[in-house]
């Protein structure tokens, strides 16, 4: 299996495969926002490729943690999909681990995510706001709203509000 940045020519692969892994248009639109916001960075699109099949898709993108007068860039991973006929393969597994890699080479302390409780405290992810870490952009419940360190330590001395970009908003 091929673990790879995304092209141009996998966008319409991607779009087939974010429709078949999630019931809803959102995430296809989101990402298709973010590709095109200037703050998108390539490596942070990856798949995985096998048969000429792309089998999974993981992206990250630019998010802000903001401290009183002070912002820092943090990654916001999302969305993740793996083919439905793919599933629990560890695909899913692997795009995490190789995106966490080339977020913190990025220079990002910290990687946040909305997503399901059971699956990623086992790639490092903890809830967000036992760190003292706000948000008021979305309301969702504790144990969705999840950080991992990339940097370690970093979750001893960034805190404030987290903000996903705004690509994020009015999904539909
Ligand atoms: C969630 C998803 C990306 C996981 O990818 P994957 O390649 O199947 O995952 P892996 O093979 O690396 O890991 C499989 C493990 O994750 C667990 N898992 C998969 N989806 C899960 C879910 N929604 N909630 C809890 N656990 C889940 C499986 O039970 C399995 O655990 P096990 O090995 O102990 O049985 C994939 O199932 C998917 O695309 N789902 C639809 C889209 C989606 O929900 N994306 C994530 C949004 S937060």
């Amino acid at each position: 299996m091929i673990i790879r940045t995304e092209t141009i020519n996998d966008h319409e692969k991607v779009q087939d495969l974010l429709t078949q892994a999630f019931p809803g248009q959102e995430e296809a639109l989101l990402v298709q926002r973010l590709r095109e916001d200037k703050t998108f960075q390539r490596e942070l699109s990856i798949v995985t490729e096998e048969d000429g099949i792309i089998k999974g898709h993981i992206m990250f993108s630019q998010a802000s943690l903001i401290d009183g007068i002070h912002s820092h860039y943090v990654a916001a991973l999302g969305p993740l999909a793996v083919l439905p006929d793919y599933q629990r393969q560890g695909i899913g597994g692997i795009l995490i681990e190789e995106g966490k890699r080339r977020c913190l080479s990025h220079g990002y302390p910290l990687v946040f995510l909305f997503g399901h409780p059971a699956y990623y405290p086992r790639y490092g992810f903890v809830q967000a706001r036992t760190y003292g870490i706000d948000l008021t952009q979305f309301t969702v419940s504790d144990e969705v709203f999840m950080v991992a360190e990339l940097q370690l330590g970093a979750l001893n001395h960034l805190h404030g509000e987290f903000r996903f970009h705004s690509a994020f908003e009015d999904l539909g």
